[in-house]
């Protein structure tokens, strides 16, 4: 395993984020919506660097099913609690690859009308993308190759790392 991105860079990052993200919504209450499971430790960190009153909810998608490449079907498992009429939503992901969840996350969630939509991410993986999605706060622009830690996972494992690392990708032993 090695260390792509580290604990202190995440966290510096992360800070610099949440002032970007409060100094766009002042006086507003958006709702960010993470992409579970990834973005989970993500968002609470984010969040928690934020000033500005927001709201949290979360769906859950899956595309991987434990391969380490998308699989390129989108499979949408949990829905909202909140009611996003009128609201600004902010969607929160881990990482951006073919962009194929992000849009189509987007594009569901546009059907419940709300005021804006803007997508932060954590890391964007530039070369692999396939859909056109404008990111509008990013973390890292990071190469093409697998990563883990930091919410993300290989099968279930490494979500609780606390920096980026970079894992052979290619052949997944168990
Ligand atoms: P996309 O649909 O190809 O953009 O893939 C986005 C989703 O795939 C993310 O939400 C991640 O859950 C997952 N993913 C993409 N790249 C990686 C990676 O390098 N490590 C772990 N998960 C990844
Ligand atoms: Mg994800």
């Amino acid at each position: 395993m090695k260390v792509l991105i580290s604990e202190a860079r995440i966290r510096s990052r992360v800070g610099q984020m949440a002032r970007a993200i409060d100094a766009r919504y002042r006086n507003r209450r958006p709702v960010l919506i993470g992409i579970l499971k990834g973005a989970v430790v993500f968002l609470s960190d984010l969040i928690r660097q934020m000033r500005i009153p927001v709201e949290i909810d979360f769906v859950t998608v899956a595309s991987y099913n434990g391969r380490t490449s998308s699989s390129g079907r989108v499979k949408t498992k949990s829905e909202l609690s909140v009611d996003l009429e009128g609201r600004d939503v902010i969607l929160v992901e881990d990482i951006v690859d073919t962009g194929l969840t992000l849009r189509r996350v987007v594009k569901r969630l546009a059907r419940k009308k709300p005021r804006s939509i803007a997508v932060c991410a954590l890391l964007d993986k530039k070369d692999n993308r396939r859909q056109i999605v404008p990111i509008d706060f990013v973390g890292f622009e990071i190469p093409d190759g697998f990563v883990v830690g930091y919410g993300l996972d290989r099968r279930n494992r490494y979500r609780n790392l606390k920096f980026i690392g970079a894992v052979d990708g290619r052949k997944p032993k168990s």
